[in-house]
């Protein structure tokens, strides 16, 4: 078979088989080609809680099929490829949270959705990098703990300086490899491209680019912007991904570095597999888990 025809049996074995196939925006193009909603994590996370299929393939990392599983208990969820994980969303675990917990007990614990359900569990209220500001400023309380992000963190309080937001304790290990550095570089090679990052990036990236915005936001930026040439700087799928969806602008990679290994794990024969019933692996939570993680989500669908 070659990729077309995988493509379109891909397509036909979705159909028949009533499955939903969901892909974080970092996937491979050929992925987002048999998709049926591309987005980041907030719009993955709406789109799980409304599709109607029976079955649902995340292409992604672990925690976002786990999202899906939270918030549609009746659907048979897969992740794609079961080694994509997230390293961030191991970053704490639940006796370390429940510790700093200890020593801020009149804060609301607001999460990155980028954390495993156990984790979620201990949390009030999850967010996405697209909906976290909205969130924390909907928040009755002006004392907030964030985790597991500093760098999402941080730029979360520079836009809601009136709240007092305690940053506790990881980061993407992807985005920080982005330094100041390549930024004085791609601007020498390209002083009129706009520089627009993920607020994953660490802060005195961020502090540099022309615009800061989730993955999503990120892309709509660029394709709405009269400018013409962009230095993407989240993970470079998204340079290619944009450069065939606006064939007239230019798109660099801020970094050669910032690769996501887990988000690339999935390739096209793991969505056929999957599909086919040879691959992925099915999502399996305890139900105490379950309603624990669901109610932060929940909360986030209810603030953003
Ligand atoms: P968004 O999809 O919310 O932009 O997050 C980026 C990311 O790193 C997902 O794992
Ligand atoms: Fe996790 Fe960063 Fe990869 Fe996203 S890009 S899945 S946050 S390691």
């Amino acid at each position: 078979m070659n990729l077309n025809d995988i493509k379109e049996e891909i397509i036909r074995l979705k159909k028949e088989k009533d499955i939903c196939i969901l892909a974080h925006a970092y996937q491979r193009h050929d992925i987002w080609e048999v998709a049926d909603y591309v987005g980041d994590s907030f719009g993955l996370s709406v789109q799980a809680s409304k599709a109607s299929n029976k079955n649902v393939i995340m292409c992604g990392v672990r925690f976002m099929a786990e999202t899906v599983k939270i918030l549609s208990p009746e659907k048979t969820v897969y992740l794609a490829n079961p080694i994509a994980g997230c390293p961030m969303a191991e970053q704490m675990d639940v006796d370390m949270l429940q510790e700093v917990k200890k020593q801020y007990p009149d804060y609301t614990v607001v999460a990155y959705v980028n954390t495993t359900s156990e984790l979620k569990t201990l949390c009030d209220v999850c967010v996405t990098s697209s909906s976290a500001v909205k969130i924390i400023k909907n928040i009755d309380n002006n004392k907030i703990l964030f985790i597991p992000d500093c760098n999402l963190g941080d730029y979360i309080s520079k836009q809601v300086p009136d709240k007092e937001i305690k940053l506790v304790h990881g980061g993407c290990p992807t985005h920080v490899r982005i330094t100041e550095k390549d930024i004085e570089k791609a601007k020498a090679l390209h002083p009129g491209a706009k520089i627009l990052v993920h607020p994953e990036c660490l802060p005195r990236v961020t502090a540099l680019a022309d615009f800061a915005g989730s993955t999503t936001e990120i892309m709509d930026f660029a394709e709405n912007s009269n400018d013409t040439e962009f230095i993407i700087g989240t993970e470079n799928s998204i340079v290619e991904h944009m450069q065939i969806k606006c064939p007239d602008k230019k798109f660099y990679a801020l970094s050669k570095d910032c690769v996501c290994h887990n988000m690339y794990a999935t390739t096209l024969m793991d969505v056929y597999n999957c599909v086919k019933g040879t691959g992925g692996e099915e999502i399996i939570l305890e139900e105490e888990v379950r309603l624990g993680a669901k109610r932060s989500i929940d909360e986030m669908l209810r603030l953003g």
